[in-house]
């Protein structure tokens, strides 16, 4: 049913589900399998032929993804893994579930990705104070790609492992690769939570060119379970399975993948009418000298997951909490990506962290609003979204 402009409320994201979606969940509820059956593997085969991936393995979440990844990686006590401080918990929380130690990096002031001339000064102090630094975790941050060709020259230079956190970037291109090819990266974690551009309700998914990552992660997620005659210490009969390491139950069902199969078939449209509102805002803000709109390196498409508009605070009468107080009034729900990693208090107080250590990513945090976007906002929306948003910040 069409809603009215006058009824309508708008978040930062949404899903869009159409019949297609729901047909496809129901004709696996009709099914024999609702987990461990087919659908899961026809989505990791989507998955593989879409991103030009050898090998995926689909999961319960993001989260869970960065998890195995960490374990498949053999990040353990005493390594120096690396993020930005300005993502989601869950980029650095795989660093502590693996016991490894997290160290943070800045971001790059244009594109809010970790910075690579400041990453390779960090790299370098820690090897002078005979610290490994294992791997780095580097986050496409609202679907702009990091500068991955620096990042795989320096993971070879300094021998660390990369990691593509791209629950942001699905969809996204680097100098003409698809972000999930893993070209640059040893692995790519996608999130398909409802806000991302393809979703699964929850679900995420590893994708990597090693056969010997996949088939870790593939274990790890069914209880660190083989049934692979070639790997049993004995074998007892058709029956049979071991358990040689510690995995978890991070299976992904098959209602889930159902969807996610028919979602994948609109991911281009999907990213088309986010890139489309995003150049609407452009247009709309790019000159009104309280905002910096995102700004797009000329090598990547972005695909804005989210439209990170820095408002200048600093320079306004109107705070932050106002702005997000009044736009609320008017049924427009904005968020805030990120509050920095190091402003936690259990990072503080397990590793020190302090505020004022990554000045870039906390001028971000106090400037940036995440505004909406999403396939269904059509420009009737998007004028009373931008028309809003300003009246706002004129008082
Ligand atoms: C950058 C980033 N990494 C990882 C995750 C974790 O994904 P999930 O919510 O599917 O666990 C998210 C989720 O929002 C995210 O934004």
């Amino acid at each position: 049913m069409n809603q009215s402009l006058c009824e309508k409320n708008y978040s930062y994201s949404k899903q869009t589900i159409d019949d297609e979606d729901v047909q496809a969940v129901l004709s696996v509820l009709q099914s024999d399998w609702l987990t461990q059956g087919p659908s899961v593997q026809e989505f990791e085969q989507h998955l593989a032929e879409k991103f030009g991936s050898r090998r995926v393995t689909a999961v319960c979440n993001g989260t869970a993804a960065l998890h195995l990844m960490g374990l498949a990686l053999g990040w353990k006590p005493g390594d120096i893994v690396i993020t930005s401080p300005l993502t989601f918990l869950a980029s650095a929380n795989c660093i502590l579930y693996a016991g490894a130690t997290p160290d943070f990096v800045d971001i790059d002031p244009h594109t809010y990705t970790i910075d690579v001339d400041r990453l390779e000064t960090r790299v370098k102090e820690h090897q002078a104070q005979g610290r490994t630094v294992k791997a780095v975790v580097a986050v496409d941050y609202a679907g702009h790609p990091c500068d991955w060709k620096a990042l795989h020259q320096l993971a070879q230079r300094y021998e660390f492992q990369l990691v593509d956190d791209a629950a942001h970037s699905m969809g996204a291109r680097y100098e003409g690769d698809s972000i999930g090819s893993s070209r640059f990266a040893d692995c790519t974690m996608f999130s398909f939570h409802p806000v991302k551009h393809v979703t699964t309700g929850e679900g995420g998914a590893i994708l990597t060119n090693s056969l010997e990552i996949d088939e870790s992660v593939k274990r790890l997620r069914t209880h660190g379970v083989t049934k692979d005659e070639s790997r049993l210490q004995r074998n007892d009969g058709p029956w049979y399975y071991e358990m040689q390491e510690l995995g978890f139950n991070y299976r992904i069902t098959d209602l889930q993948c159902a969807l996610g199969v028919s979602q994948l078939k609109k991911l281009e449209r999907f990213v088309e009418k986010r890139q489309a509102i995003a150049q609407y805002y452009d247009a709309a803000f790019e000159s009104d000298d309280r905002m910096t709109v995102p700004q797009v390196a000329s090598n990547v498409s972005h695909v804005y997951h989210l439209y990170p508009l820095r408002i200048h605070f600093e320079r306004l009468s109107i705070s932050k909490q106002d702005l997000f107080r009044k736009l609320r009034e008017k049924r427009i729900s904005c968020q805030v990506h990120y509050i920095p990693v190091h402003f936690q208090p259990y990072y503080q107080q397990q590793f020190g962290f302090r505020e004022g250590d990554y000045p870039i990513a906390e001028r971000i945090y106090r400037q940036e609003v995440s505004i909406p976007v999403y396939p269904q906002l059509e420009s009737e929306d998007l004028d009373y979204i931008s028309t809003t948003i300003r009246r706002v910040l004129e008082g």
